[in-house]
């Protein structure tokens, strides 16, 4: 008997952890979905931390550092992740910081926004 359940268990979560693997290969630009906040892009999916930090250069610019060049150019930040507009705060290391366009052009205009936002923030 005891067998019965524990299949019937198993069973269950299986097709539980099925149906959230089917969730997150829904479309992204599904209307109903909910918006994901700038900072949980920077730190999850856009892995940006691994080279942003808040206010320390790590291997990329800090953050307040970008938004202070951004904000004082009344620059897109939109438009850089795109790559459709030149490097304005450190260009000798915009190799590097390329590699992620891969990212970013995955992404919505809606979530680049919240990156930019995010980002913009730090200005002081
Ligand atoms: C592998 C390290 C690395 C990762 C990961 C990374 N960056 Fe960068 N980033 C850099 C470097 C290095 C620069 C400086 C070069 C430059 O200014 O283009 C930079 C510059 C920038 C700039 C300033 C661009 C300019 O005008 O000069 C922005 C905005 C930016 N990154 C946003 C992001 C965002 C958003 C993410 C996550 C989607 C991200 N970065 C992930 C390394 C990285």
């Amino acid at each position: 008997m005891k067998k019965y359940i524990l299949i019937a268990l198993i069973t269950t979560l299986v097709s539980c952890k099925k149906e959230t693997e089917t969730n997150l290969d829904q479309p992204k630009h599904d209307e109903t979905s909910v918006t994901v906040s700038g900072e949980e892009l920077f730190s999850g999916k856009g892995t940006c931390t691994a080279c942003h930090l808040p206010d320390q250069k790590v291997i990329g610019p800090s953050i307040t550092e970008i938004a202070k060049i951004y904000k004082e150019k009344n620059a897109s930040i939109v438009s850089f992740l795109k790559e459709e507009a030149e490097p304005i705060v450190d260009p000798s290391q915009y190799e590097v910081m390329k590699a992620n366009f891969a990212i970013t052009k995955q992404m919505s205009d809606e979530e680049l926004k919240a990156l930019e936002e995010y980002m913009l923030s730090f200005a002081k």
